[in-house]
């Protein structure tokens, strides 16, 4: 038996932050991933993803080219070069973490860990004991359940990150965050994107209104959407669905992408470790990520609060610094997030939809990236934010579209987090020309 001082299963954004910090103050953990390290953000996830989207960004540069006086442009678009980039990128990053993980205080060990007991785990025929454990295991994609067998091959975002040709059709269901990323840049790319929603509008995280302006942009941009539809076979042809109408459809599609949302990663041998979990909501953890089981923790999508990676990096530093017995001011009920689409959205804290189906008293001060100098420098004038804060001016949230928006939420994020309110944020001063003025503008309404 090898004892340590901590137990972490997992090595995604969650698992390895963990593990790089404790190890710095001073703690001996051992490390378990049965993959590469870096977990879905690296290899399946956000940086491929970012990879293909600043690619996309190229290309819809390049197709405006005219615009900045780029005449008779012409280009041949090699999706092998694409990949073999987005390869390099996540090549890169993960031996970065290696090194990272390489701390003379952590062991990584490359087998699949199962509980043996609560204090107890079992890997490559070895057994590790530790005062504390952090589960890390991540989530997998969801899959429809339909009457009919599948009766074609389906993609999910993984799989659609390593495909080696272009299609030349896609068929996505689910407008959600992974739906409307692969939407706007397999459109980019020159595929037509053809995407089935169950709900009215897409990304049900999002202001409504802001989601319906994404939407239409993406529409006029050559996505085609059916929204208020039931998806009920996928067929050799394609994806079968009823429409709002009621009428039964058949979309064609070279390949499908199912992205219906994810799902914890949870295994049958928790059971030994005792704590509550469950298929459907995952480990059950209280506000400081402990499990019922006090010296286990769940960290990231495994705990099914924010599938987001930058959550599950926070989480692992709060749970780490309780360990250690120190308290600290992170703000995990802060949580901004973004959808890397083209035009970019980005959301923190209350939306006007939320706040009307809380019964929360708001303001609703808005600004327009048509009214910016920059954003109409960059000729990104498509844009809208929207700071909704309490009648006293406490800031509750904000929510917005355009160009850049994940880094206008991120400053109103951190301005929540320390407290400030809208004639604050009003009275800050904001580098001209700056896309950072949107958010001041709307403060000073
Ligand atoms: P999601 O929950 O964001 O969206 C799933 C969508 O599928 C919903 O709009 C839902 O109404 C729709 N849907 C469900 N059943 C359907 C059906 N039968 N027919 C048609 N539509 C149906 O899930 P998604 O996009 O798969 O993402 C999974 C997780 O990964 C999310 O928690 C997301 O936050 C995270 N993620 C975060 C990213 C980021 O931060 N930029 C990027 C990608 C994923």
């Amino acid at each position: 038996m090898k004892e340590t001082d901590l137990l972490i299963i997992g090595a995604g954004p969650g698992g390895y932050r963990a593990a790089e910090f404790a190890a710095k103050n001073g703690l001996k953990v051992v490390i378990f991933e049965t993959g590469d390290v870096g977990g879905t953000c690296l290899n399946v996830g956000c940086i491929p993803t970012k990879s293909f989207v600043h690619d996309a960004e190229i290309i819809q540069t390049l197709n405006n080219a005219e615009t900045f006086g780029l005449n008779g442009l012409d280009y041949e678009f090699d999706i092998q070069k694409v990949i073999q980039r987005k390869d390099e990128v996540i090549a890169s990053l993960r031996s970065g973490i290696e090194t990272l993980l390489s701390h003379p205080n952590i062991t990584l060990v490359k087998a699949e860990a199962q509980f043996l007991d609560a204090h107890t785990v079992m890997a490559a025929g070895e057994e590790y004991s530790a005062n504390y454990i952090i589960v890390a295991t991540g989530s997998v994609p969801k899959t429809l359940r339909l009457e009919k067998p599948v009766a074609r091959r389906v993609l999910d975002s993984s799989d659609l990150l390593s495909i080696d040709s272009q299609p030349k059709s896609l068929c996505i269901i689910g407008a959600g965050v992974i739906g409307m990323e692969f939407a706007s840049i397999f459109n980019a790319f020159g595929t037509e994107v053809i995407v089935v929603e169950f709900l009215k509008e897409c990304l049900p995280v999002l202001d409504s209104d802001i989601a319906k302006r994404l939407r239409k942009s993406l529409e006029k941009q050559g996505v085609t959407f059916h929204m208020q539809s039931a998806v009920t076979a996928i067929t050799e042809d394609g994806v079968m669905f009823t429409d709002k109408k009621g009428n039964s459809v058949t979309v064609e599609a070279e390949e499908v992408l199912m992205a219906v949302g994810r799902a914890p990663l949870v295994f049958d041998h928790f059971r030994h470790a005792g704590f509550d979990y469950s298929e459907r909501n995952g480990i059950i953890v209280n506000e400081h990520l402990q499990t019922t089981v006090s010296h286990i923790y769940a960290i990231g999508d495994v705990n099914a609060r924010q599938m987001l990676a930058h959550a599950a990096e926070m989480q692992a530093i709060h749970v780490v610094n309780q360990i250690l017995g120190k308290s600290d001011d992170i703000r995990l009920d802060i949580m901004p997030a973004a959808i890397f689409t083209l035009p970019e959205a980005a959301c923190v804290g209350l939306s006007e939809d939320l706040c009307k189906e809380q019964g929360v008293d708001y303001i609703c001060k808005k600004s327009f990236w048509r009214a910016n100098g920059k954003a109409l420098a960059m000729n990104e004038a498509e844009g809208l934010l929207k700071l909704i804060a309490s009648p006293n001016g406490d800031i509750l949230g904000c929510h917005a579209y355009g160009a850049h928006a994940a880094d206008l939420i991120q400053e109103v994020s951190a301005l929540m987090c320390r407290n400030t309110t809208v004639e604050q944020l009003a009275q800050i001063v904001h580098i001209h020309p700056t896309l950072s003025e949107i958010l001041q503008a709307a403060a000073e309404q």
